[in-house]
């Protein structure tokens, strides 16, 4: 067979290794060719395509990025390439495609799917806020660098008696934000499922200070939100694609915080660190088996799937089950969490 494969929406650590797996299982065992899209759905729209060799996949492992390069499309161009699909598949001569991305690639796959094209997706993003899936590679190599930077500014606050407000990814839901907070022990955990009461954060440093602890370290997600009637902060508008953007809330509490408690705050904003590099090991396993399973789905013949981790197994979704809703982090991982502050 020849099976088209891309890598579409924000880039993270494993989509390289997903291309490999594929590449591997494809090529070697069922004896495919292997045609990488470049920059995502524009591959298929402008029909660039290039082949992907064993050799090209080389040393892939533990690369960050994505070698076939990755790009957000506007709804409009999609909508066109649905209506097209099938001449759009025909002239690049692929019988299946493996969609690589996030919450927009997965609804986008769907689309392409309904309009007849075999297509089978695979779920990546740091933001870890796919339901369908336990979890998506590159989430943990983002918890790493998140923790590990919290874990270094702990350090340099201690030194300097301050507040550090460290401001980590996340639009909607605060996984990152959560898990690395909680194993960098930071003092604030503030996430957008749960909005925040600034003088309640303040507090919060005040008794440390009291109590001789003169630092602290507040992880905050970018799409963090005061409580109603408290920080007046609003986020930015909807992007070309459809995407909040953030208005800087690591800033602003930073600023906050300095002048209700007269103590030094910096700001600190991981961004795009965070997403990239090296995938960490658990990352490159799960990513290497997604592209396994992806290709034996193509070969079931199991389209208009995902594939999602369920426990240690992986499963075949429906891709309608895929974007129904966002995996936010519920009351109780939150109560968790509480506990350790
Ligand atoms: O969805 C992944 C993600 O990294 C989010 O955590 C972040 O808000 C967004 O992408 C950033 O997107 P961009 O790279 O387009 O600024």
């Amino acid at each position: 067979m020849r099976i088209g494969v891309l890598t579409s929406g924000g880039d993270c650590p494993g989509l390289n290794a997903v291309i490999r797996s594929v590449v591997h299982r494809g090529t070697d065992v069922h004896g495919d060719e292997i045609l990488g899209l470049e920059d995502g759905f524009l591959g298929l729209l402008e029909g660039r395509a290039r082949p992907v060799s064993h050799d090209d996949v080389t040393g892939l492992l533990t690369l960050g990025g994505t070698i076939l390069g990755s790009a957000r499309v506007k709804r409009d161009r999609i909508r066109w390439a649905v209506d097209n699909a099938q001449r759009l598949a025909r002239e690049l001569g692929i019988d299946a495609l493996i969609a690589i991305g996030g919450e927009g690639t997965l609804t986008a796959a769907k689309l392409f799917s309904d309009a007849g094209l075999p297509v089978v997706a695979v779920p990546k993003t740091i933001d870890n806020d796919i339901d369908a899936t336990d979890v998506t590679f590159g989430f943990d190599t983002a918890v790493h660098v998140a923790t590990e930077a919290i874990d270094r500014l702990k350090t340099t606050a201690e030194s300097h008696q301050r507040v550090m407000v460290v401001e980590l990814m996340g639009r909607h839901t605060g996984w990152i934000t959560l898990t690395a907070g909680v194993a960098g022990g930071a003092h604030g955990i503030l996430i957008p499922e749960k909005p925040f009461d600034i003088e309640a954060v303040a507090r919060m440093v005040e008794e440390r200070f009291r109590r001789g602890k003169k630092f602290a370290i507040i992880a905050v997600a970018e799409g963090a939100q005061p409580m109603p009637g408290t920080l007046r902060f609003e986020h930015g508008q909807l992007d070309q694609y459809g995407h909040q953007t953030f208005g800087g809330i690591g800033n602003r509490l930073a600023n906050e915080l300095e002048d209700i408690l007269g103590t030094e705050a910096r700001p600190v904003i991981l961004g795009h660190t965070q997403r990239g590099g090296i995938p960490t090991a658990r990352d490159r396993v799960l990513a290497t088996r997604f592209g396994w399973h992806a290709v034996e789905a193509v070969h079931k013949g199991a389209f208009g799937h995902f594939t999602a981790l369920r426990g240690n197994e992986i499963q075949l979704v429906p891709l309608a089950d895929a974007v129904v809703r966002l995996k936010t982090v519920p009351p109780d991982r939150w109560a968790e969490s509480e506990a350790v502050l």
